[in-house]
């Protein structure tokens, strides 16, 4: 499996998403400070990738910490948990991460530990997070593999692998645990403007697990569904809110009216700490802009004139009347996902198909 972040002694290291597919390079992170810096600058990338890496970064920093009392060390655990929290707006998964570490460091604090116990504590949480991400990976692409029909081709846009989470991947978990199962006659990948997510990551995993892959740019996806060369789409997501609203990378919400328009089936894939009951829906979710250049350069070649002003959401929101399901590692959420989303939780009577 890909090794998108690891410990190494006393440093964590990611393969650098930026470098991808041209050279295999990794960072060291040192400090907690290190890692917000790879997740703001796209080191590492992908919603619960986002928040395993925000988890480790608050062990990491914290194992760091000369604090010799408690009161110390909760100013500098307080401090990391909002430097972390300011890297990226829109994955909820990074909120999610922070707030369980928090919860983990409270309780250690209410058991009187000494800072020393509290590292330990926060090293134990940050690999759990760590761990149920694989663990959640696998279990969305034994419950996702059903919606996949034989001889399969699918269409899939950023990327939603094992570089996006502690491994395997939320979509593309369920096309791996499909293309296992002999199903998947080819995966059709979004390049996914600007920042090129499907052609250099989602293509790279496929090609590298030997599944056959076509890289199209998004303008290509239409004509394709309109030959009815597309049986199936499954994304991944940033945030879904309560009503089944989802905000995913920029150009999905293209995708699914695509889908709608020529009746294909568009689903998401997204384990349970990317679904935020709290926001009622998507018009709340907050969406990142990126930085100009993204859009104005491609590597060091300026494309665009100087003096044009640039547009750079990184994501978008679709609406969930465009969505058949949610995949996630207690089952397959469908419509009206008002009910069916609080029932994951164990919360409401309403069905969630296995
Ligand atoms: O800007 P990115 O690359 O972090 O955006 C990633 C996506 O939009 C993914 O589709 C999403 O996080 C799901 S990853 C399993």
């Amino acid at each position: 499996m890909l090794p998108t972040i690891a410990w190494d002694d006393d440093a964590l290291v990611m393969i650098d998403q930026r470098k991808l597919p041209g050279q295999e390079v990794y960072v060291r992170c040192r400090t907690g400070a290190d890692v917000a810096r790879a997740i703001r600058s796209m080191v590492i990338r992908g919603a619960p990738a986002i928040g395993v890496a925000a988890a480790m970064g608050l062990a990491l920093g914290m194992r760091r910490s000369k604090a010799q009392g408690t009161r110390q060390f909760a100013v500098e655990f307080t401090k990391l948990c909002e430097l972390l929290a300011a890297t990226r707006p829109t994955a909820v998964n990074l909120f999610w991460a922070i707030d369980r570490m928090k919860r983990t460091f409270a309780a250690g604090v209410q058991a009187g530990e000494s800072p020393d116990e509290l590292k330990a504590r926060l090293d134990r949480e940050a690999q759990a997070i760590h761990d149920e991400d694989v663990d959640s990976c696998r279990a969305m692409g034994r419950f996702g593999a059903a919606i996949v029909p034989d001889a399969a081709r699918i269409l899939t846009h950023c990327n939603a692998g094992a570089l996006a989470t502690a491994g395997y991947g939320t979509a593309l978990g369920v096309i791996r645990a499909a293309a296992e199962a002999g199903r998947v006659a080819r995966v059709f990948a979004d390049e996914t403007r600007p920042f090129l997510q499907g052609a250099r990551l989602t293509a790279w995993e496929l090609v590298r697990d030997h599944v056959p892959t076509t890289v199209i740019t998004e303008s290509m996806a239409g004509p394709l569904m309109r030959r009815g060369e597309i049986d199936v789409v499954v994304v991944g997501a940033d945030r879904i809110a309560a009503n089944g609203d989802v905000a995913n990378k920029i150009g999905t919400y293209t995708v699914a009216m695509l889908a709608q328009a020529h009746g294909v089936p568009f689903y998401v894939a997204a384990p349970l700490s990317t679904i935020d009951l709290d926001t009622p829906d998507g018009d709340r979710i907050p969406i990142e802009q990126r930085d100009a250049r993204e859009i104005t350069h491609l590597g060091a070649t300026r494309l665009a004139p100087e003096g044009a002003a640039i547009w750079n959401p990184a994501f978008d929101v679709t609406p969930a009347a465009l969505i058949a399901g949610i995949i996630t590692e207690r089952g397959i959420a469908r419509p009206p996902f008002a009910d069916s989303l609080p029932l994951l939780f164990g919360r409401g009577s309403a069905e969630v198909s296995e």
